[in-house]
């Protein structure tokens, strides 16, 4: 009687270990690195997805209005106001506490909606409370093509 009992709980052991297997087995699907790997596609869109040191394209020169950014991600591209062949990247995160600034094109600086501190079109400070610039990336053009080092 003992050992039927000892085979009882040993066979239901097994049963419950069996029972755990097809989620463990869903856990390892292709359904299940799909999402992971759209996910991953999604993020390697914005240029601030992407590794560092590698230039990645954020669009036509072309898209670039004379006070109109290409905005990828946290960064801001625009037509560089003192060459007109070149163009600019900053971040949009202000260096005061962190929120986005916006591009004003009546003031052609970036605007903190926060507290209000202004930047130029290269992220140097033209108003506090920010004391720091915005961060600049590395810009090239190619084939009428922008593309951003972040
Ligand atoms: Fe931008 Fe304060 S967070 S001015």
């Amino acid at each position: 009687m003992n050992l039927n009992r000892r085979k009882l709980l040993s066979w239901l052991g097994l049963g419950w270990l069996a029972s755990l297997l097809p989620s463990s087995l869903v856990g390892c699907s292709d359904a299940t690195t799909t999402s992971q790997s759209t996910t991953t596609t999604a993020a390697s869109e914005s240029v601030a997805a992407s590794p560092a040191g590698t230039f990645k394209s954020v669009g036509k020169l072309s898209q670039l209005g004379k006070d109109q950014p290409i905005i990828s991600g946290k960064i801001a591209v625009l037509r560089d106001p003192k060459n007109e062949a070149a163009v600019l990247a900053v971040s949009t995160v202000c260096t005061h506490k962190g929120c986005d600034v916006k591009w004003q094109k009546s003031a052609s600086a970036f605007v903190c909606p926060c507290h209000d501190a202004k930047f130029a079109a290269d992220g140097a400070v033209l108003g506090g409370p920010a004391d720091k610039p915005l961060t600049k990336y590395a810009t090239k053009i190619e084939n009428g093509e922008v593309f951003v080092r972040a």
